[in-house]
């Protein structure tokens, strides 16, 4: 059921949410001029535990307005409004202008946060200006999860487009409980030093109650810097604040909670006749290769394209010269490579284009034979389906980022291999890197490394392929992303469970009761929840 509404916002008034998830995009799509929610896992986990809770999405609808533009973006059946209920989830948009969307999601966001907390493999570019604008639109999403959330109501921010929104909503509505996960790494000391607005960061992250990285290095980084810059006291369990802007001697939690994928989504996907038939389509399409190498990755250069298309050229370089033993075949070996495009108004993502689009025409010149070229290259995004599909197709994965924060495209790859076959060679910079533990790990860095992780994949026998990709699609299956969404919750109740026993004097025991999230400790539900360290 689609419900409009064009009550506007009333920033700083309280809503009626239980439960609110805060991420720069909201999780919705027009399909034939309806809107529907879109398929990603984050939206797929949290869309059911927002249900549950009446809860509501704040984000950006995608769409760039006119200043001044009033009543877009939710157009349907000619009505007009910046909410829309679906499926019992309020969906509010907060408009971005041109303006915003340079200074705020191009500038700041991918050209300085990004890079930076990508271990600086490119340059980040600091712009002042810029920056006064990520502050202005950090303070509207604020807003308006003050304006949706109910009394002492859980609020959950995402990713590093947010990062003052924790303390901005502190301040306005210090009643609720605030969770803030970063999918993306949290840099070393020595790098996130370099940012100019570094205080003014920790400061924003710290005014949440819980926060959660992908990995424990990301969490002890962030109590180190929170230590060194802002007098914070770590603990077992994250810090203790000390100062006056931080409301001094909260406690604050930093824990690791790794994320998952839709592993029941992804194994119907894969045990579907279709599913099964089109993986075969495609091999024999491709002329049914000796093997079959994929990539599947955004077009950025976190991702290592360039480092893999380079290194699949040397394979191919060592084979034509005879020097491999496995040589003898005559049929080819072939590489895959999805690449989704997007933030292209990114001077270093036009050139990452350029750099992998000139690689896959070098490759190809080299060794492709009339028909059958040996780099297969899909610029464009994919169905779910269709992925699965490539992932039942090809026999070795390439998951080679130069860093990653978690890369949910491994994890998706063994979800897919219901069979146990297959091979997956990972990168010790992605944080699957922690928990895939049975793919051949690689430096990515490293050009020789990645060929030799190729061979040592191509030369795998059957039972020992089979005897990793079993222990690791055991553990996606009891990993997966409901129990990453629980898990950070059910420690977001923990905080709201002792806040209550603390403080039964400013809460009505009616307010807290409903929206609290199952306070029972995230260990004792068998989650994946690690405290730092
Ligand atoms: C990464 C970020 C997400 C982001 C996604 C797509 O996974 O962690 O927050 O949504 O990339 O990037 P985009 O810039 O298109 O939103």
């Amino acid at each position: 059921m689609q419900h409009v509404t064009d009550e506007r916002m009333t920033p700083a008034a309280v809503g009626s949410h239980h439960l609110v998830v805060v991420a720069n995009r909201l999780p919705i799509q027009r399909v034939e001029g309806r809107w529907e929610t879109s398929p990603g896992g984050l939206a797929r986990a949290m869309l059911g535990v927002l249900r549950s809770r009446h809860g509501a999405w704040i984000g950006w609808s995608g769409d760039v307005e006119e200043v001044g533009d009033a009543e877009v973006p939710f157009d349907v059946s000619g009505a007009t409004a910046r909410r829309l209920e679906l499926d019992d989830i309020e969906m509010i948009s907060v408009p971005l202008t041109a303006d915003d969307f340079q200074h705020y999601y191009e500038s700041v966001s991918n050209g300085a946060l990004w890079p930076l907390f990508h271990d600086a493999i490119r340059e980040s570019t600091f712009d002042a200006d810029s920056w006064a604008v990520y502050e202005a639109v950090n303070r509207r999403f604020a807003e308006a999860a003050a304006a949706a959330a109910a009394p002492s109501a859980t609020v959950w921010v995402h990713d590093y487009h947010l990062l003052l929104v924790p303390a901005m909503l502190r301040a306005m509505r210090p009643d609720v409980i605030i969770g803030f996960f970063l999918h993306i790494p949290f840099p070393p000391q020595e790098l996130f030093m370099r940012m100019p607005w570094r205080e003014s960061i920790l400061d924003g992250l710290l005014g949440a109650d819980v926060i959660g990285f992908q990995r424990s290095v990301g969490a002890d980084n962030f109590v180190g810097l929170a230590k060194r810059l802002r007098a914070a006291e770590p603990d077992e369990h994250g810090v203790r604040t000390n100062g006056e802007s931080l409301g001094d001697g909260r406690h604050v939690r930093v824990g690791t909670f790794p994320i998952s994928i839709d592993v029941d989504e992804v194994e119907r996907i894969a045990r579907a006749p279709e599913t099964i038939a089109r993986a075969r389509e495609i091999r024999s399409r491709m002329g049914d290769p000796e093997t079959i190498f994929l990539g599947v990755d955004r077009l950025d250069y976190t991702k290592g394209i360039d480092l893999r298309l380079q290194s699949f050229a040397t394979l191919l370089d060592e084979r034509a010269a005879g020097r491999v033993q496995d040589s003898s075949s005559r049929r080819p070996i072939v590489l895959v490579q999805v690449a989704v495009p997007g933030r292209e108004g990114v001077d270093s993502y036009v050139e990452e284009r350029r750099i992998v689009e000139q690689l896959v025409g070098d490759v190809n010149g080299g060794h492709a034979s009339i028909g059958y070229p040996v780099v297969h290259y899909l610029r464009r995004s994919l169905a779910l389906d269709e992925l699965v599909a490539l992932y039942m197709a090809a026999d070795i994965m390439l998951v080679t980022p130069r860093r990653d924060g978690m890369n949910l495209v491994a994890k998706e790859f063994v979800a897919s291999r219901i069979d146990d076959t297959g091979v997956l060679i990972l990168s010790e910079f992605a944080g699957a890197a922690d928990e895939l533990t049975q793919a051949v790990l690689v430096n990515p860095h490293d050009p020789d490394a990645i060929v030799a992780a190729m061979h040592s994949a191509m030369a795998m026998s059957a039972p020992a392929a089979a005897h990793r990709m079993r222990e690791m699609r055991r553990y996606v299956t009891g990993h997966t992303v409901d129990d990453w969404a629980r898990s950070f919750l059910a420690a977001l109740g923990e905080v709201s469970g002792s806040r209550n026993a603390d403080d039964t004097d400013h809460h009505d025991a009616n307010d807290a009761a409903p929206d609290a999230v199952d306070p029972a400790p995230a260990a004792a539900a068998g989650l994946v929840v690690a405290d730092r360290g």
